[in-house]
C-alpha cells in the first residue's frame, strides 16, 4: 500500500502545532542541534582525528541526500568541494526563491515549522565552518520573511543563535533578504548577485562555481529550504539509516507538490522512488484519481521546466533484477517510480518534486503559451538565445492561441527550441525554457496543426469574403 512518510512534514498541519519556539521545544526542538555541537574530536585506527564537522560532514555524505531545489545534486559531495584552504569566510545561503512554478512545498516548512529550517541551518553552518548565514527568500512570501525574522529573534533570545552558542563558543548570524520576486533569482548565482545588491544575472561556471566563488568571491554553500531540513534528520538518525530510506542512489524522503486536475492536490512527502507516479496520481492517499468524466492527457513530473509525459507514452529505463543484476524495462509512465534517476532515465526530471496534471480537457497550444509567457517574462536577458528565442516562441504561440496560426508554426517552435537548448546559454534557464516546448509540441504535433489548419482555413474564407465584398464595392449599383 503506497503511504507517506512524513519525517520533514512530522507536525506540518498537526492540531495545535503553531510556528513559535516555545512549541517547537516542546516536540523535542534544538535536541540534535545540542547533539551536533556536544560532539568530539574522533581518533581513527589509522592515527587520523575527526573534529566535530568532519563527522557532520560524513554523515551527510554516508547519507545520499540529494539536493531538493531541482538539480539533485548531492549533497554531501557539494559540501565536500567547498575551498576550506582559501582563508576566506565561507558563506552559507538557504534557497528559499521557490518560484518554480507547480512547487509550493518550501513554503510549508516555512510558514509552519520555520524552527524546523533554522535548526537545520545551524547544524548545516557549524558542519561547514560557517559564520554568516543568509535566507533568500522569495519576494511574495512577506508573511514568510516575517515569521522568519520573529522564528530567528525566539532562537537568538534562547541561545540557539548569535554569539557563543549554548555556550560552546561556536558564533553564528542568520539573515534574511527577501528577493524582488524574479524566478531567475532563484539560480543560485543569479541568486548570489541579487544577495550582492546586483541585478541577478547569473555567473558564468567555470569559473564561478559558488563552493569556490560564492558570495562576494568567497567560498559559498547554496541549498534549498527542503534540503537543509534533511539534514536534521540526518543527523538525528545517523546518515546510514537515513539511507535506508527511499532506494539506491535516491535515498530518504521527499516533499512532493501535486497540482492540477486531480482530486487532492496538495504536498505529500513520500520515502523517494517508493512510490509511482500511478499511486500519486489516483492513490486515495494522494491525489485520489482525476476529476469525475475525464481521461488522463499528459503529465508534468517536476515543475513546468520538465519535459511533459504523454498518458499512455511507454519508456525504457533502467531496474535492477532482486539478484541484483541491471536490466531495461519497458513500463507506461504511469508506473515509473518517483525519483531523480528512474524520471531522468525516462526522458524528463523530477526536478522540484513538483507534478502536475493534466486531463483531456487541456488545450495543449494553450498550456504551453502560458508556459512560455513565463519564461519570456522572466528571462534575465544575457544569453541571446535564451533572450530571443523565448519571447519569439511567445509571440508564436500568442499568436496561435489568437487565431493567426499557421501549419508550420510546429516546427518553427521547436527549431527555436532546438536552438536554445544545449548547453549553448550562460544557465540551465536556457534548457529550461526550451524543453517543455521540445516535447509538449512534438508530443502533441497534432493539436498544434489542427489548430492552425483551421485557422488557415477561416483566414483562408475570410480572404476570399473580403476579396468578394471589395468587388461588390467596385460593381455599379443596380437601380434596382
Ligand atoms: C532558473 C532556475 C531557477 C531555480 N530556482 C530555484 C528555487 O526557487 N529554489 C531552489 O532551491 N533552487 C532553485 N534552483 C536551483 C539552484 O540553482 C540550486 O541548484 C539549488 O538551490 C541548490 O540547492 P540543493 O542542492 O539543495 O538542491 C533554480 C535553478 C534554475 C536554473
Ligand atoms: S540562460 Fe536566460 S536566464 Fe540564464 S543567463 Fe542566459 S538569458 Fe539569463
Amino acid at each position: 500500500m503506497p503511504s507517506e512518510y512524513r519525517l520533514i512534514l512530522k507536525h506540518v498541519d498537526q492540531p495545535g502545532y503553531t510556528p513559535d519556539i516555545e512549541c517547537y521545544l516542546r516536540h523535542g526542538g534544538y535536541e540534535v542541534l545540542r547533539k551536533a555541537l556536544a560532539l568530539k574530536p574522533k581518533p581513527l585506527p589509522d592515527g587520523r582525528v575527526l573534529s566535530p564537522q568532519e563527522q557532520l560532514r560524513d554523515e551527510v555524505m554516508r547519507s545520499g541526500l540529494r539536493g531538493r531545489g531541482g538539480a539533485g545534486f548531492s549533497c554531501g559531495l557539494k559540501w565536500s568541494l567547498v575551498d576550506r584552504k582559501s582563508r576566506k569566510p565561507i558563506y552559507l545561503i538557504c534557497n528559499a526563491d521557490e518560484s518554480e512554478p507547480g512547487t509550493f512545498k518550501d513554503r510549508q516548512i516555512i510558514y509552519k515549522d520555520p524552527h524546523q529550517l533554522l535548526e537545520g541551518i545551524i547544524i548545516s553552518c557549524y558542519a561547514n565552518d560557517v559564520h554568516l548565514a543568509y535566507i533568500y527568500i522569495r519576494g511574495e512570501f512577506v508573511e514568510g520573511a516575517k515569521i522568519l525574522e520573529r522564528a530567528i529573534a525566539e532562537a537568538k533570545a534562547h541561545g540557539f543563535l548569535g554569539k557563543n552558542i549554548l555556550g560552546t563558543g561556536y558564533d553564528l548570524e542568520i539573515y534574511v533578504h527577501r528577493g524582488a520576486g524574479a524566478y531567475i533569482c532563484g539560480e543560485e548565482t543569479g541568486l548570489i548577485e541579487s544577495l550582492e545588491g546586483k541585478r541577478p544575472y547569473p555567473r558564468i561556471k567555470p569559473p564561478y562555481y559558488p563552493a569556490v566563488l560564492g558570495l562576494y568571491q568567497c567560498p559559498t554553500i547554496v541549498n534549498n529550504v527542503e534540503t537543509l531540513c534533511a539534514v536534521k534528520h540526518i543527523i538525528a538518525m545517523g546518515g546510514t539509516e537515513y539511507a535506508k530510506l527511499g532506494t539506491p542512489n535516491n535515498t530518504g524522503t521527499r516533499i512532493v507538490s501535486l497540482s492540477g486536475h486531480v482530486k487532492r492536490p496538495g504536498y505529500y512527502e513520500v520515502e523517494v522512488g517508493k512510490v509511482t507516479l500511478r499511486d500519486l496520481i489516483f492513490d486515495p492517499v494522494f491525489g485520489g484519481g482525476l476529476r469525475d468524466g475525464h481521461t488522463l492527457k499528459a503529465i508534468i513530473p517536476g515543475g513546468v521546466s520538465a519535459k511533459v509525459f504523454k498518458a499512455g507514452e511507454r519508456v525504457k529505463v533502467p531496474r535492477r533484477t532482486p539478484d541484483g543484476k541491471e536490466t531495461f524495462a519497458e513500463l507506461d509512465v504511469l508506473d515509473l517510480p518517483y525519483d531523480f534517476d528512474t524520471i531522468a532515465a525516462a526522458g524528463s526530471m523530477s526536478g522540484s518534486g513538483a507534478i502536475i496534471v493534466l486531463d483531456d480537457s487541456a488545450d495543449m497550444v494553450e498550456v504551453l503559451a502560458n508556459i512560455c509567457e513565463f519564461f519570456a517574462h522572466e528571462s534575465c536577458g544575457q544569453c541571446t538565445p535564451c533572450r530571443e528565442g523565448a519571447l519569439w516562441m511567445c509571440k508564436i504561440l500568442r499568436r496561435m492561441i489568437n487565431g493567426g496560426g499557421r501549419k508550420i508554426d510546429a516546427d518553427e517552435l521547436l527549431r527555436i527550441a532546438d536552438n536554445i537548448a544545449g548547453g549553448r546559454t550562460i544557465c540551465a534557464f536556457g534548457d529550461a525554457c526550451a524543453w517543455p516546448v521540445l516535447s509538449i509540441v512534438s508530443k502533441f504535433k497534432d493539436e498544434f496543426i489542427a489548430r492552425a489548419t483551421a485557422a488557415e482555413a477561416r483566414r483562408g474564407k475570410q480572404t476570399v469574403d473580403s476579396e468578394r465584398g471589395a468587388q461588390c464595392a467596385a460593381e455599379p449599383v443596380s437601380a434596382n
